[in-house]
């Protein structure tokens, strides 16, 4: 994405719809993360990988002394229009919900907003797995902040952004999204500590081949409110209660982290089907990550995505989750010439598949897998598309 180009537009827009001049228009830039390891363990306190990606949401904005917030978009039609002291509930399928949201969690925190904000977003590739919805409630917790002058650390946001999905959306995901997006640094990958909130940046080595991201993005678009995640985030707490209660700690939160790997392995035989193998994969994904992060140390890219598409596999066969099109899509991916490793990205029950690949192979890589693909599914082939990537820094004023 264009940094400069699109602050132009945007700055732009926000005059044409709103009437702010060049001068008192803000921008702020929250970008979409990938997780290459740690799916589906955030909400169980496991430890998972990510890094921002130079694709994500722009909001232009300007802070107005009417208690009120208003917001279009580049990308969804109607004006988002409340007052800040009654945000109200969510609304099925509105983007305007993380505005709310964002108002909503701020208020119940204890921060006094006392001038709201007019405001134009944009954001490709919404609905895909990249944590569009994060990106666009971070943009807003941001932007809410900078107009009412609040000083709120990265820390505090991640807590404030999960607050939106979970007591605003009800969607029981965990930091993964909101940490990628605030706490990532270009060329390096974020491995965070979800049990205790801490992270810790690991650098590529000099000797490290120069590589891209790549997505492939199926076609498929469903919120993830309305797909098994929250499900499988109880099956989890099933799990977890079983081995606790053998292991004599009943009175345990029943999240898989709260579990040792000794426990596991003396009581996983007490596991019914299919909360065996949810436990399968947390606690593999867990040794993925570990080795992963190490692996990212040495340079060693081959082994890192050699423990994607493994972590990809688990996601299909323990955690099930994908769809028979995405699936797909991961195959051709992780079959391309240069690619390390590949697998769904973000959640995986719609979306698209995200690949680690070698910077001089990724333009051939992405011909191939959009030929693939569109021989496999040509009835979605409208609508899926494959995009070339790189690793960015974390959100931040656009000045
Ligand atoms: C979604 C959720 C995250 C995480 C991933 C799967 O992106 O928002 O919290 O659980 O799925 O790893």
């Amino acid at each position: 994405m264009d940094l400069e180009s699109n602050r132009n537009r945007m700055v732009q827009e926000l005059g044409s719809r709103y009437g702010i001049g060049r001068a008192s228009a803000r921008l702020v830039f929250a970008p979409y993360r990938i997780c290459p390891l740690g799916a589906h363990i955030d909400h169980q306190l496991g430890p998972v990988t990510a890094m921002a990606i130079d694709q994500g949401v722009v909001l232009a904005y300007a802070s107005v002394p009417a208690c009120e917030v208003r917001l279009t978009s580049l990308d969804f039609p109607g004006e988002v229009r409340f007052e800040l002291a009654s945000p109200g509930t969510a609304r099925r399928r509105d983007w305007g919900n993380y505005a709310r949201g964002a108002v909503q969690v701020l208020a119940r925190a204890g921060y006094r907003l006392g001038r709201g904000l007019v405001g134009v977003m944009s954001g490709p590739w919404s609905e895909s797995g990249l944590s569009s919805s994060a990106a666009v409630g971070v943009a807003c917790l941001l932007a809410l902040e900078d107009a009412n002058e609040l000083r709120i650390s990265p820390e505090a946001n991640i807590g404030l952004d999960q607050a939106i999905e979970n007591h605003y959306l009800g969607l029981r995901n965990g930091i993964l999204d909101p940490s990628g997006i605030l706490l990532s640094r270009k060329g390096q990958l974020t491995r965070i500590d979800c049990a205790t909130a801490g992270h810790r940046l690991i650098p590529a080595p000099p000797s490290m081949s120069p590589w891209s991201i790549l997505l492939a993005f199926s076609g498929l678009k469903k919120a993830l409110v309305g797909t098994d995640y929250n499900r499988r985030v109880a099956e989890c707490e099933a799990a977890a209660r079983i081995l606790l209660n053998a292991a004599g700690r009943g009175q345990e939160l029943p999240l898989l982290g709260r579990v040792s790997e000794r426990e596991y392995a003396a009581y996983r035989d007490r596991l019914p089907e299919p909360l065996d193998r949810r436990a399968a994969h947390f606690f593999s994904e867990v040794a993925r990550v570990d080795h992963g992060c190490r692996a990212w140390e040495r340079g060693d890219l081959g082994e890192f995505g050699r423990l994607m598409t493994a972590s990809g596999e688990s996601s299909i066969r323990n955690y099930e989750c994908g769809s028979p099109p995405l699936v797909d899509l991961y195959e051709i991916m992780r079959g391309c010439e240069g690619v390390y490793g590949a697998r769904f990205s973000g959640a995986g029950f719609r979306g698209c598949c995200v690949g680690l690949v070698d910077r001089e192979a990724a333009v051939p890589a992405a011909n191939a897998i959009r030929r693939a693909y569109a021989e496999r599914h040509p009835e979605l082939a409208p609508d899926a598309f494959v995009a070339i990537c790189h690793s960015d820094d974390g959100a931040r004023a656009i000045r």
